[in-house]
């Protein structure tokens, strides 16, 4: 496959890139425009990026909004509620034809590397089963990570270690956890350092549901940092949420953030979920309820966005496309400088990237994994600004989702 008349993120020359056998073979500067039949695409001065990745969803709580009743309210409890009637209708191919049709619309939306959460609050472990089995079938077309995630406790929950450990032993990617849900705060602390002496036992990445509340007293991100600092885990841990941080004083942030940044950790935020469920114990003034995006972007660390639901009882719109929560995120966190356009990008492609430790699979170099897509402008700035639509996409050199725009040789599709 070879593009021509491509922009690349921060340049402002047009490159020429082929692809053979799925990696990238060659990139090279045009000194201008140029007409060449021999192309697969004629990117015409558009913008050809690295796919955009979703570090935080629930695959297994997806298009569920309204079954069998609306979240009428919008609140978190509403939404327990809801999802707790509709649990005892899940099987293994309803998940299977929801997750089915929420990857369909991620990929449409230029989405090639998904993190998942899965409910093991379950003793039939029937989500994390069917999601991990979907990951190995859609291997090579789009990479998918799945969390252990205990949504009612790790030790809150009965049998909830050995359902964790079950879960482990099946496949899961990740060991998940939620503090601020177990009964009290001791078992919340207990529960941070037993996630992480799973994730070493069984050599795995993390990421906490943690103090996804606007309570200043939640306190166990500083416990999940300090222990991802003392085991040597640093990047291969995550803290999701982390929203009562917006509630939490100056004082003690500064100190809070040496240990964060000390640790390494990355940090996800989903604004349209936050500003949605959180802030509802307010009446006015009325917290925005977000971590601090802006002051841990600012100090050095990994931040990125996720979508979190999509059309599920807690959050019943949602359509698939992270540049919409991109731009509720820069709104939000006050992240509408003009410089802070030129790095927006990053927070749904390369800090969610390294997120996800993907590290060598994602790269627009020589030899690397040809993955990209080609997006409805030529620049970060007004993809942003008119939420541009993903023409084009591709994953290790195979065309999982192309535009009616975009010209391309269908001789060529498969490199
Ligand atoms: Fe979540």
């Amino acid at each position: 496959m070879k593009i021509i008349n491509a922009r690349l993120r921060h340049r402002s020359e047009l490159f020429t890139l082929s692809i053979n056998q799925g990696v990238w073979s060659h990139i090279e500067q045009q000194s201008s425009y140029i007409h060449d039949a021999s192309a697969t695409v004629d990117a015409q001065g558009k913008l050809l990026s690295l796919p955009f990745v979703e570090p935080h969803i629930h695959l297994d709580a997806a298009l569920t909004a309204g079954e069998p009743n609306w979240n009428m309210s919008g609140t978190l409890f509403e939404g327990i509620q809801r999802w707790s009637e509709r649990k005892p209708m899940l099987s293994a191919e309803d998940i299977r034809q929801r997750a089915l049709k929420t990857l369909d619309l991620l990929v449409e939306n230029g989405i090639q590397f998904v993190r998942t959460h899965a409910d093991v609050s379950d003793p039939s472990l029937v989500g994390l089963k069917t999601l991990c089995d979907i990951r190995d079938e859609v291997k090579g077309k789009i990479t998918l990570q799945v969390v252990a995630f205990p949504q009612e406790g790790l030790l809150s929950f009965p049998n909830g270690v050995a359902l964790m450990e079950e879960a482990l032993e099946y496949g899961a990617d990740v060991v998940g956890g939620i503090p601020h849900f177990e009964f009290t705060r001791e078992l919340g602390e207990q529960s941070m350092k037993l996630v992480i002496e799973l994730a070493q036992k069984y050599n795995r990445l993390v990421d906490v549901h943690c103090d996804e509340t606007d309570d200043p007293n939640s306190r166990f991100l500083e416990v999940l940092a300090y222990e991802a600092l003392n085991s040597g885990l640093g990047s291969r841990v995550t803290a999701s949420h982390t929203t009562a941080m917006g509630s939490y004083d100056n004082a003690y942030c500064s100190r809070l953030f040496k240990l964060l940044k000390k640790s390494e950790i990355n940090f996800i935020s989903c604004p349209t979920e936050s500003i949605h469920l959180q802030g509802r114990f307010d009446s006015y003034p009325k917290r925005r309820g977000l971590t601090r995006v802006k002051e841990l972007n600012e100090a050095g660390m990994n931040v990125c966005f996720g979508q979190d639901s999509i059309n599920d009882p807690w959050y019943s719109l949602g359509n698939g496309k992270l540049l919409r929560t991109l731009d509720f995120g820069l709104h939000i966190c006050h992240m509408m400088g003009r410089n802070d356009f030129d790095t927006a990008l990053d927070l749904i492609t390369r800090n969610s990237a390294k997120t996800m430790n993907l590290r060598d699979d994602y790269a627009i170099e020589v030899g690397k994994p040809a993955h990209f897509i080609l997006l409805d402008g030529e620049d970060d700035y007004t993809v942003l600004r008119n939420q541009s639509d993903v023409l084009m996409s591709v994953h290790q050199g195979n065309v999982l989702m192309k535009k009616k725009a975009v010209e391309i040789t269908e001789k060529h599709f498969l490199v």
